[in-house]
């Protein structure tokens, strides 16, 4: 490694940029344990990152990386366990949902408070639903925090600055840890769309609201980036109580450190090639190139499903998927219950079976009673795309036959 750093092949800006990681590593090596909380010069780069990001100060003790934002969101969660008197806090997460947040939620032996996404709407989060959720819980947990996915995984949204305020009104009133999962932020397509960070959105708000408990999670699993096994992430924790972050910092040491060479890849994500550096032109082309593609297919996914009798999905506004309705024929229903299985669940291994694309049944994420959607991604290169959606359409126009 350190010879790259002399190759006259690499840009210096790359290597300038791997010089200064090193330096911030005990005895100069990528080999050596780091502070539990990150390297402390990438953690600094995070915060000016989410600065230059928001238009406002972000302290770079308040950023803690880890490996992905799975870690991050987990060990924040643990924070939330606290029986009182045998009554489980409860954490509000959205149905349909990233079943990252319901599997923790089961091991950490806290309350799961579905609030459904409103379908009707391009998916989006319906205050009146939230206060719903809320209020049929509360006799039987403590309610204690609030989870978002914006933009949405397994959903596609992409929630408004207006609907994100309502949100922080609702978690602000109820005196809760509000959980922003933004690993899609750079994934956003839709025209009319865009990302909004909970961080800005609440310090744009003031007081008290800029008080409030918010952690924000990113990862380079997601993005143009896509490097999901380099395991890089971080946690932004703002307005933690100090005795609480001290015990949260103590919990963190206690697996020493996340991997350095995904704390590496997040430095490369917050620290990206500058205007006038030689490698910031051809970043910027691989960068727009892979968004750009990801929007052609996005849109090419929503209209294809729309296109088929019986299938509807919302516009795929963000993140990188699709999550259609299927309307199943009653005589497919009864064949999946005779196989022990949910209707939606047959339906994908049949799709499996007969064409070899997997895509994963709604009933893994969660889906209102009675209706049955699927989860497929917009990954695909274009050319394989339209191929498999061909597939699939032929297949749905089969099953459909079969079982009516
Ligand atoms: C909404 C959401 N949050 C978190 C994660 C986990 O990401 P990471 O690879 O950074 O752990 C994913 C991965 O699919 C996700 O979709």
């Amino acid at each position: 490694m350190p010879s790259l750093l002399d190759d006259p092949n690499l840009p210096e800006d790359a290597k300038s940029r791997a010089r200064h990681v090193l330096e911030g590593c005990k005895g100069g090596s990528l080999g050596s344990y780091s502070d539990s909380a990150g390297i402390e010069i990438i953690r600094r780069h995070v915060a000016e990152y989410i600065e230059r990001r928001d238009g406002f100060p972000s302290c770079w003790e308040n950023i803690v990386l880890c490996a992905g934002a799975s870690e991050g969101i987990r060990g924040t969660m643990k924070l939330m366990i606290n029986h009182e008197n045998g009554v489980k806090p409860g954490v509000m997460i959205p149905i349909p949902q990233y079943p990252l947040y319901s599997a923790t939620i089961a091991e950490f032996d806290l309350h799961q408070i579905g609030y459904y996404l409103d379908e009707s709407k391009n998916w989006s989060l319906d205050l009146a639903e939230l206060k719903r959720a809320y209020d049929d819980a509360k006799s039987v947990c403590t309610p204690k925090a609030l989870c978002v996915i914006n933009p949405g995984n397994p959903t596609g949204n992409v929630l408004t600055r207006e609907n994100i305020e309502g949100i922080i009104k609702f978690a602000h009133e109820r005196n809760l840890f509000l959980f922003a999962d933004e690993v899609y932020q750079d994934n956003v397509y839709a025209e009319g769309s865009k990302f909004h960070s909970f961080k800005k959105v609440l310090m744009e708000m003031g007081e008290p609201y800029n008080k409030m408990e918010l952690a924000s999670f990113m990862s380079c699993s997601k993005g143009y980036m896509g490097e999901c096994g380099l395991r890089g992430g971080y946690a932004e924790i703002i307005n933690l109580d100090p005795a609480v972050k001290a015990m949260y910092l103590k919990s963190i040491s206690a697996k020493l450190c996340p991997t350095t060479l995904g704390q590496a890849v997040m430095e490369c994500v917050v620290n990206p090639p500058k205007e006038g550096e030689p490698s910031y032109e051809s970043f910027m082309k691989e960068k727009q190139g892979v968004l750009s593609s990801l929007a052609t297919r996005a849109k090419m996914v929503a209209d294809t499903f729309n296109s088929v009798p019986g299938m509807s999905c919302n516009i795929v506004q963000g993140a990188m998927y699709a999550f259609p309705q299927i309307t199943l024929p009653e005589k497919a229903i009864e064949a999946a219950k005779k196989e022990g299985q949910a209707a939606d669940v047959f339906y994908a291994f049949q799709l499996l079976e007969n064409t070899g694309i997997c895509i994963v049944p709604g009933s893994g994420f969660g889906q209102r009673p009675g209706t049955y959607h699927f989860r497929t991604t917009i990954l695909p290169q274009p050319d394989k795309l339209k191929v498999m959606l061909e597939k699939f359409r032929e297949f749905h126009s089969n099953f459909l036959k079969l079982y009516e």
